[in-house]
């Protein structure tokens, strides 16, 4: 596949970014959920990183290149990225002796899109970090690094984003046209079938990029909401979600507070795949093998500790940027509130619905 059929490093979804700052809303203070599961993949970067991995990095110079995609403002990046370096070290000392210190240099890539709010996170790298930091803005949908030029690339709770919205939802006349709904999970099955192709031809052009850019033997480890195979989009946590949050714009549509034109038009740009549509994209694109692929012990909501509060502060830490960008910010208190209260009548299901996290280790064919 050539990488022209795929969009270039700008960014058509820039209005996806988390909530900034590291206030009571931001993205900093709301990301307990996606902690806990970093936390839980540790043990897998530990048994991936290998002898023959250290061996490849010694080969490629003494730089191993790490770089986070979907980074946003931290915590959870740079717990992610002192992993794989501990990961890393501690496969060294195992090897050479527990006196011998690492030969190598750490530089870390901390990306995301350009509207990212890379203020914050310089500003709170650890000060004890044994990395040299740099960030790099652009969509990791297109070409971010110079070829063969990664070791390590890792991305957690950020390849559910699309580039961009399918038209036919936007379209009147197609069956995909989403009247009413802000995302695929109640929806007619043409729409959940114009967000999958999206998400296929994403898919390619992320795994495209990344396989030019790991060296051979590199190792990338994908963290992201996946979807059972056979089971359906309407049981599946995340999706019960954002279809709360749509029927919360549609209440608020009926009493006159926001325009049902503007819910009509508004699309969240995610779509949670199944494994076997991950599985086949990996398989199109080739140049990948899969060395681990596991659905994470389940994290839920009441795991990470989240009430119905803390779990509407969450969204809201994620979907504010595109709520203002479509409605304005004035709705954002109202809305987050009625959130709060349906989330409260339905906990029920919410804790019971399935969460699936899935876990990807691939090693770039040699
Ligand atoms: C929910 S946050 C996850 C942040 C962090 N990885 C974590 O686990 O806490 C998703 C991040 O992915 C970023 N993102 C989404 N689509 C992207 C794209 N096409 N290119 C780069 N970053 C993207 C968003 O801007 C956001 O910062």
């Amino acid at each position: 596949m050539s990488s022209s059929l795929c969009y270039e490093s700008k960014t058509p979804m820039e209005e996806c970014i988390m909530s900034g700052g590291n206030d009571q809303l931001s993205y900093t203070k709301n990301s307990t959920y996606q902690g806990r599961v970093i936390e839980v993949t540790r043990p897998l970067i530990n048994e991936a990183i290998s002898e023959k991995f250290l061996a490849e990095c010694l080969l490629s110079g003494r730089t191993i290149c790490i770089a986070d995609l979907g980074c946003s403002i931290g915590p959870n990046t740079f717990i992610s990225m002192q992993n794989i370096i501990d990961s890393i070290t501690s496969m060294y000392k195992s090897i050479h002796g527990q006196n011998k210190t690492t030969p190598f240099t750490f530089q870390v890539f901390f990306s995301d899109h350009p509207s990212n709010d890379f203020n914050t996170l310089f500003k709170s790298l650890p000060q004890d970090r044994q990395y040299h930091a740099s960030g790099v803005p652009g969509s990791f949908y297109g070409r971010l690094f110079p070829p063969a030029s990664l070791h390590f690339v890792h991305s957690s709770f950020a390849l559910h984003w699309l580039s961009k919205l399918p038209e036919e939802l936007m379209d009147k006349n197609s069956l995909a046209w989403n009247k009413g709904r802000i995302d695929y999970t109640n929806a007619r099955e043409e729409v959940a079938e114009a967000y999958a192709s999206q998400r296929r031809k994403d898919l390619d052009c992320f795994l495209l990029a990344r396989a030019e850019e790991l060296v051979p033997q590199g190792l990338m480890m994908i963290v992201v909401p996946a979807r059972p195979n056979g089971v359906s989009h309407s049981h599946i946590l995340f999706n019960i979600l954002n279809d709360i949050l749509g029927s919360c714009l549609m209440e608020m549509a009926k009493r006159g507070i926001v325009r049902e034109e503007s819910v009509n038009s508004c699309n969240l740009p995610m779509y949670v795949a199944s494994i076997e549509e991950i599985e086949e994209a990996i398989k199109r694109n080739g140049s990948f093998s899969i060395e681990k692929m596991q659905i994470l012990p389940s994290v839920s909501t009441t795991d990470a500790g989240l009430s119905p509060q803390g779990t509407s502060s969450g969204i809201r830490a994620i979907m504010e940027g595109i709520i203002k960008e479509h409605f304005g910010f004035e709705i954002l208190d109202e809305l987050f509130e009625l959130y709060t209260k349906k989330l409260e009548e339905n906990y029920h299901n919410i804790v019971s619905a399935k969460v699936c996290n899935l876990v990807l280790m691939l090693k770039r064919n040699s």
